[in-house]
């Protein structure tokens, strides 16, 4: 089932277009992200869903309605906000409660689900202190029971963990996760952060410039990146430039020197001789001495290039070279620190580069 869908969505304000022709569909129960980078228009598209904005054009359905110009409160859905904006002089169970006192819901009833609330965030026992009276992670606690108080089929959350430290922001993933399995609600989650998006998501939607340039799962995201974009903001990778040579079912790419580069995809609309990149990410790279590097036929699906070790730096669980190849270009390899001779490079070595044709693709530069 289809618990959210924009399409064609387009939000101008004055000059700027915040959202260009977004159309996409999250799933019910679905935790769903939105990643971009700051202005891409992760919070411009919330709002939309939450009925704070109304599209320039396109429309919005929530579980098969067209919610046009249907206000927030009565859309099924509840935003927490970055900042908290919690009432400062009500206590936290107070804050919680709040929303059904509004709603004249009876007392008992109201006890009850404040209760089953706070604990779902592990907030019971601390009914009585005040917001400021909390650490920044309980009051962010506070604002997510009060927001499923409400019950609703879809929980909007904007970066919802930015004010935390790395600590607590890594313990509230984890939470917020369980959590939403738990109460089984739909979370479009919207963050900067690749790695939060990667370890959060059922699926993530990555925006730039108020577009969505690929929507996928963290795996295919990660590992089959569509376009330079997202190959470069998720995670790291090597981007080696040259000119698209062949393509078809084995791509090759031709460094500045000439050697082709085989890839094992290259982003549609490319033609041959067009200006292009090969992704391919550090810790798919294996090094090998010259004499150590394995024989192979240009059947065994992988690819070799040989360079000579420019630069190593020791980052405790893995080593991370860099290596020079033909055509001038600089590649980093991401190597687990075994310990194993074999595994050690230094500065002037040579090595020869292997890595498996799946994981490097061709993007448009
Ligand atoms: N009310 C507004 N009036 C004018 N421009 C706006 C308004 N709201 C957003 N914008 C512009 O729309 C674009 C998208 O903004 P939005 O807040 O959606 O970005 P974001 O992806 O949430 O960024 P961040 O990660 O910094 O929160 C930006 O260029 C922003 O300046
Ligand atoms: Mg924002």
């Amino acid at each position: 089932m289809v618990a959210v869908e924009l399409r064609d969505i387009v939000k101008r304000f004055g000059e700027v277009t915040a959202v260009d022709n977004v159309s996409l569909k999250i799933r019910d129960g679905e935790f769903f992200s939105l990643l971009g980078p700051s202005g891409c228009g992760k919070t411009t598209t919330l709002r939309l869903i939450a009925g704070f904005e109304m599209p320039t054009a396109g429309e919005i359905l929530i579980y098969g309605e067209v919610q046009g110009y249907r206000p927030p409160h009565r859309r099924p859905v509840n935003t927490v906000f970055q900042h908290y904006a919690l009432f400062p002089h009500l206590t936290v169970y107070q804050n919680v409660a709040f929303g059904l006192e509004m709603q004249k819901v009876p007392k008992n009833e109201i006890r009850q689900r404040v209760g089953r609330a706070l604990e779902l965030v592990h907030l019971r026992g601390l009914e009585n202190r005040r917001p400021k009276q909390l650490s920044g992670g309980q009051q962010q606690r506070v604002a997510l029971a009060r927001a499923l108080i409400n019950r609703p089929k879809v929980l909007l959350l904007d970066e919802p963990l930015g004010a935390l430290d790395l600590k607590l922001r890594k313990a509230m993933q984890l939470e917020l996760k369980t959590l939403q399995h738990e109460v089984g609600i739909t979370f479009i989650y919207v963050t900067h952060d690749q790695e939060e998006a990667i370890t959060m998501s059922d699926r993530i939607a990555v925006m730039n410039e108020g577009e969505v340039l690929q929507l996928g799962t963290s795996e295919e995201i990660y590992e089959r990146p569509a376009n330079r974009f997202v190959a470069d903001f998720i995670g790291e990778t090597n981007l080696i430039p040259g000119r698209v040579g062949s393509l078809g079912e084995r791509p090759q790419l031709h460094l500045p020197g000439g050697a082709g580069l085989p890839a094992g995809w290259a982003q549609p609309g490319l033609r041959r001789g067009d200006a292009a990149v090969l992704s391919i990410r550090p810790e798919k790279i294996r090094l090998f001495a010259p004499a150590a590097a394995p024989a192979r036929s240009p059947a065994s699906g992988a690819v070799e290039i040989s360079g000579r070790v420019e630069q190593a730096i020791y980052l405790g669980t893995d080593i991370r070279y860099v290596v020079r190849i033909q055509g001038d270009s600089s590649i980093v390899a991401r190597v687990q620190n075994t310990g194993q001779a074999d595994t050690l490079f230094q500065p002037g070595d040579e090595a020869v580069l292997c890595w498996k044709l799946e994981h490097a693709r061709i993007l448009k530069e």
